[in-house]
């Protein structure tokens, strides 16, 4: 069961460095860590150096929290995150979500590089999640239920707040960017999808495919949290044109829709503070 104990140190340990007050969580996926670049009076501490984080071992996945302010508002910024197929268990992968919540955070803005099923999506294209499919061969929740963090059974009929996406629209219209709506289907990877699993994923309901994002949901719903994700169109898995794909491609062109990605989000957060 997941340590209360060590959760409590970690956020401790990080109170005493932020000082924080009612911030709002974000986490930067891949190719999507610039916007940590444009957050001022920024304290950064590299994972390596706060007690009970995870450890990366994967390279390229130097990460780091930083605390500060974006556009005004007051944010926790995870550059990079922890995915389920480097081996990490799914309480080390939620591990800083919950840190979160000690640390008063009551909104959370998720992003992420994903495939794209859907045919009327194109690389660099951007959607606002509305609805997951959890396909991860497990749940964060599995095991003795902690009743301080939340209930045994936790209400899924919201995933993404409904005023979140529809604000986002609203940011996204503002800046004259198009902005698509759907489902994310959430899978361990590391492996990306062979033509039948992108086509069996389409079926089933979901617009998007990528390896992270649902176990921070869950993990973020169960301590009563309102989240918001974005995610970026880095290939697609549309049936006739799947085309091979590398991390290299999903980082290029999640770097490349960055700038989108960042100013729907700094628009955002200027405005969700008072929804
Ligand atoms: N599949 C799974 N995860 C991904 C993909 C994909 O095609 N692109 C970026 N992350």
């Amino acid at each position: 069961m997941i340590s209360l104990d060590l959760i409590q140190e970690t956020a401790d340990f990080l109170a005493e460095r932020f000082n924080p007050k009612n911030p709002v969580g974000i986490v930067l996926g891949t190719g999507l860590g610039e916007l940590a670049s444009e957050i001022s009076d920024a304290t950064t501490i590299p994972y390596s150096d706060i007690p009970n984080f995870p450890q990366s071992t994967v390279e390229g996945h130097d990460g780091k929290l930083i605390y500060g302010r974006l556009n005004g508002v007051e944010v926790i910024a995870m550059k990079g995150r922890f995915h389920f197929y480097e081996g990490y268990t799914m309480d080390q992968v939620v591990f800083p979500i919950r840190v979160m919540h000690y640390l008063n955070v009551k909104s959370l803005v998720l992003s992420n590089a994903s495939g794209g099923m859907n045919p009327e999506f194109k690389v660099g294209d951007i959607m606002v999640i509305s609805d997951q499919i959890n396909l991860f061969p497990t749940n964060p929740l599995i095991g003795p239920n902690n009743n301080e963090l939340g209930p045994r059974f936790v209400d899924m009929s919201e995933p993404y707040d409904h005023d979140y996406i529809k604000l986002i629209h609203d940011c996204a219209e503002n800046l004259e960017l198009k902005l698509h709506q759907g489902v994310y289907a959430g899978v361990s990877g590391p492996c990306f999808e062979t033509p039948a699993e992108y086509k069996h994923l389409r079926t089933i309901g979901a617009d998007v495919v990528g390896m992270s994002t649902v176990p921070e949901n869950i993990a973020a719903k169960h301590m009563g949290m309102r989240v918001a994700a974005l995610s970026v169109v880095t290939d697609l898995g549309v049936e006739g044109v799947v085309e091979t794909v590398s991390h290299e491609e999903v980082q290029l062109a999640a770097r490349n829709a960055e700038p989108k990605l960042a100013a729907i989000v700094k628009a955002f957060l200027s405005k969700m503070l008072t929804t």
